[in-house]
């Protein structure tokens, strides 16, 4: 990863979801390939985010992808008019009745819907969107697809430091390692513990996201990131070519730390002509 690169940091992400946890090992691990001629039609939720953002714009450049269908309570800001690209606005997030065509034609759902506790009102709200939203979506995804096959895969975008077991201790973003990490088990739990036949889920664990596409604070970034700190953060576009790598290719590992995301991201870009 180029940290010499031009990059903005989302400062209030530095220390939130993902902060100072752990050093992490670069994954080797071999991915799945589940198709010969990989065609993929992705359903993206946060598309309107910076991550979700992102995911849309990597995803058009790749030719595997042939659909792209972003569900939002908003028109996305910068839509381009690629015929790829359908937006459906869906405004209750904790039912999905009315998705149950497009989760039986799709193959993937990257979720990069959500944020850090302390971007929401109340734990109450922040519960809803992370937890509710992304478990009855998972569910409604198991109810209409039954057994079909090949596997659909949940992409699901998660934060450096989710705590599965809601136990560890945590100078930074407790609240929020806590409350990924509930969500990621009861994910866990509606595919069987990944042993479904026909549902695949994949968290990715991102460390604080930067934005290489914008000028802002790149030059503080480039003298001021130290070879300590560069396990902790991530490039957007990588997060995109990770879960857009994972979409498409599977993974035998259902678990991505910020290393592993680094190297899948990486292998998806390259693969499409974007690094
Ligand atoms: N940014 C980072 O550095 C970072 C690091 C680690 C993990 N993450 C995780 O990655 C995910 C995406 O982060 P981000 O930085 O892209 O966040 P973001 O820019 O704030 O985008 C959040 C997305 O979630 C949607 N959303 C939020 N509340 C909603 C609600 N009540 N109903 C429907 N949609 C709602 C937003 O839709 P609207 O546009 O309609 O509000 C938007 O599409 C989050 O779960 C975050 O915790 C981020």
């Amino acid at each position: 990863m180029d940290f010499t690169a031009p990059a903005e940091v989302r400062f209030h992400h530095f220390f939130g979801t993902q902060g100072l946890v752990i050093a992490l090992g670069r994954c080797s691990e071999p991915t799945e390939t589940r198709y010969d001629d990989i065609m993929v039609k992705l359903i993206v939720f946060g598309a309107t985010g910076f991550a979700g953002g992102e995911v849309i714009r990597v995803a058009l450049k790749s030719p595997e992808v042939t659909q792209v269908t972003a569900v939002a309570r908003r028109s996305l800001e910068n839509a381009t008019n690629d015929p790829r690209l359908k937006v459906l606005i869906h405004n209750n997030f904790e039912d999905y009745n009315t998705l149950s065509e497009e989760f039986r034609t799709h193959d993937a759902v990257i979720w990069a819907l959500g944020g850090k506790v302390s971007d929401f009102p109340s734990i109450e709200e922040a519960t809803k969107v992370t937890h509710t939203y992304a478990t009855r979506a998972l569910e409604s995804i198991k109810e209409a697809r039954g057994g079909s096959t090949p596997p659909f895969h949940f992409c699901y975008l998660s934060g450096m430091g989710a705590d599965r077991t809601e136990s560890q201790h945590f100078f930074f973003e407790k609240a929020s390692r806590y409350l990924k990490g509930r969500t990621e088990k009861d994910l866990l739990t509606i595919v069987d513990g990944n042993t479904h036949p026909s549902l695949r889920l994949i968290m990715h664990r991102p460390g604080g996201i930067l934005d290489t596409t914008s000028e802002g604070m790149r030059s503080r970034l480039r003298h001021g990131l130290s070879r300590v700190m560069r396990p902790y953060f991530i490039e957007n576009k990588l997060v995109a070519g990770s879960l857009l790598h994972t979409a498409t290719h599977g993974s035998q590992k259902d678990t991505l730390e910020n290393a592993d995301m680094i190297e899948r991201g990486g292998l998806f870009l390259s693969s499409i002509g974007l690094q």
